[in-house]
């Protein structure tokens, strides 16, 4: 018998503020690291801009988090830059078109973020923006028109850029604070117009980033980055479990996640050393976050982890009873690609989503060096629903290709529609096997800004959005052969792909 989605499974897509809204300095809205970044390509490094202490302009790569400036400089915009960030797709001010081609397709949910800097311009500011709060109300309330849940991150890689000027980010506890209230206020705000909440965008990218830095740089991270790292996660760790316990206070029908960057990592040959090799890299890479998050506690291997770079991690009195109380209630992550864990040396090196490692022979890879393994998705689920098991979404998953517009103005993306198919299915041979999987929302279901490269030509969307690297284009939005695939597949709770599958 053909396999089945659950009745109530949701189906739908997922954006992020800072890669989707633009409108970056309108209406009250305060800086985020991204309004400083430039874009980049899969050769070139984005870069974070500043005027340096004697006014000179400059600027660092920032290789996946904001580049470190030198002492004294300050963030800045520089005329001599483009930051695709600045106007996105201006989904701001085209949000009410978007949603309704959402509708269309069939979303029972969408994903999107809150950005911090529009409700709190400063991140500490006494009172939130009311144009904020405002703007992000008649968003849910088109979502809900169509009976659309929304699934709000609360944080996408987007700290209030005068956090990091005078705290210096989250290596500082005084943002624990700062992220409760906001979280606070947006709660008590939306209650009735949303249910479900993410904390932390793939909250565990800090470590694993470190991790892959010689991979790209060819530097090892230093003890002092990754004592800053953790120090950054327990902060965060502390404030996601801070805003689960408020969340509920508010609202007991709330349903707040956690959301990780989830990567399958294989071990690259069978030496045992190879298995162990990656079995730390679960640890460190995947479960070290969601443990925390989940179990509400640190692993049994977060002691082995500090002392290999000589970690001392600065807990407050209570912080273990928070983190107790503070576990989410769902386990939400994104799936992209796998990755392989070796001891050997390798001449085939590959890396994407904050990962890197050895090239996978039976595997295929996309025109940005990610592999393409929907097994690997099986797998993850498989794994990680039996750990934690409580409810799983899916909450970022698609492929960042190259579209061709024909001449009549149709975009024929089969690759993407065999990426979705493959990975819808193994989603259902997961559900077969006993996971509680409740939701998937594709990633960037509109083309919105690439956030490792700054590209637009590194397309997710089932929605092209006419614009170019440089900016240059209508922004208007065209369905692509996915919009129309993807619609057949809610349309029929998964059947058709499963259909498709069995023949
Ligand atoms: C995830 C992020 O890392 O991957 C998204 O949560 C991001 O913000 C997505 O866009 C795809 O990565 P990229 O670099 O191709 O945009």
């Amino acid at each position: 018998m053909t396999k089945q989605f659950p009745k109530n499974f949701m189906w739908g897509g997922a954006i992020a503020a800072n890669q989707a809204e633009g409108a970056y300095n309108l209406d009250g809205r305060g800086l985020t690291a991204t309004d400083v970044t430039t874009g980049g390509s899969v050769k070139m490094p984005r870069y974070t801009t500043y005027i340096d202490k004697d006014g000179k302009p400059g600027k660092v790569a920032s290789m996946g988090h904001n580049g470190v400036i030198p002492e004294g400089a300050k963030y800045a915009v520089l005329d001599t830059e483009y930051y695709p960030n600045h106007q996105a797709v201006d989904f701001y001010h085209r949000y009410k078109e978007d949603i309704k081609l959402f509708a269309e397709m069939g979303y029972s949910i969408f994903r999107l973020s809150i950005s911090w800097a529009r409700i709190f311009p400063n991140g500490d500011d006494i009172r939130p923006n009311q144009a904020g709060l405002d703007f992000y109300r008649s968003v849910f309330e088109e979502c809900r028109k169509y009976n659309i849940e929304p699934l709000v991150s609360i944080w996408h890689f987007d700290t209030p850029l005068s956090l990091e000027e005078r705290f210096g980010g989250w290596t500082n506890r005084k943002l624990v604070d700062f992220y409760v209230k906001y979280a606070e206020t947006i709660f008590r705000e939306y209650k009735g117009l949303v249910k479900y909440w993410l904390t932390f965008n793939e909250i565990n990218n800090t470590i694993m980033f470190l991790d892959m830095m010689s991979d790209i740089s060819g530097k090892e991270a230093t003890d002092k980055e990754y004592q800053d790292a953790y120090q950054h996660l327990h902060h965060q760790f502390v404030a996601s479990a801070k805003t689960v316990q408020i969340g509920h206070a508010i609202d007991p029908n709330y349903v707040i996640g956690n959301m990780i960057c989830g990567i399958t990592f294989y071990p690259g040959t069978c030496d045992p050393k190879d298995i162990l090799a990656n079995q730390h890299k679960w640890e460190q890479g995947i479960y070290y976050c969601g443990d925390v998050q989940a179990k509400g506690k640190y692993g049994t291997y977060a002691k082995r982890l500090w002392k290999e770079h000589n970690v001392e991690l600065v807990m407050e009195d209570g912080d273990l009873e928070i983190l107790e109380k503070g576990k989410v209630d769902m386990y939400t992550f994104s799936y992209y690609m796998s990755n392989n864990v070796t001891t050997h040396e390798v001449e085939d090196k590959v890396s994407g989503n904050f990962s890197a490692g050895a090239k996978n022979p039976y595997l295929t890879y996309s025109d940005w060096g990610w592999a393409h393994d929907p097994v690997g998705l099986q797998y993850y689920l498989e794994k990680i629903y039996d750990r934690y098991e409580i409810p799983l979404m899916v909450v970022e998953n698609g492929l960042g290709a190259f579209d061709t517009v024909e001449e009549d103005g149709s975009i024929h993306d089969d690759y993407r529609i065999d990426y979705h198919r493959a990975h819808i299915k193994a989603m259902a041979d997961a559900i077969d096997n006993g996971v509680n999987l409740i939701a998937y929302t594709t990633w960037g279901c509109i083309d919105i800004v690439s956030a490792g490269t700054g590209e637009m030509r590194k397309r997710y969307g089932f929605i092209y959005v006419d614009m170019d690297d440089a900016g240059n284009g209508t922004l208007n939005r065209t369905p692509k052969d996915s919009f129309y695939w993807y619609k057949e597949v809610l349309a029929t709770n998964g059947l058709n792909v499963l259909e498709e599958s069995d023949r």
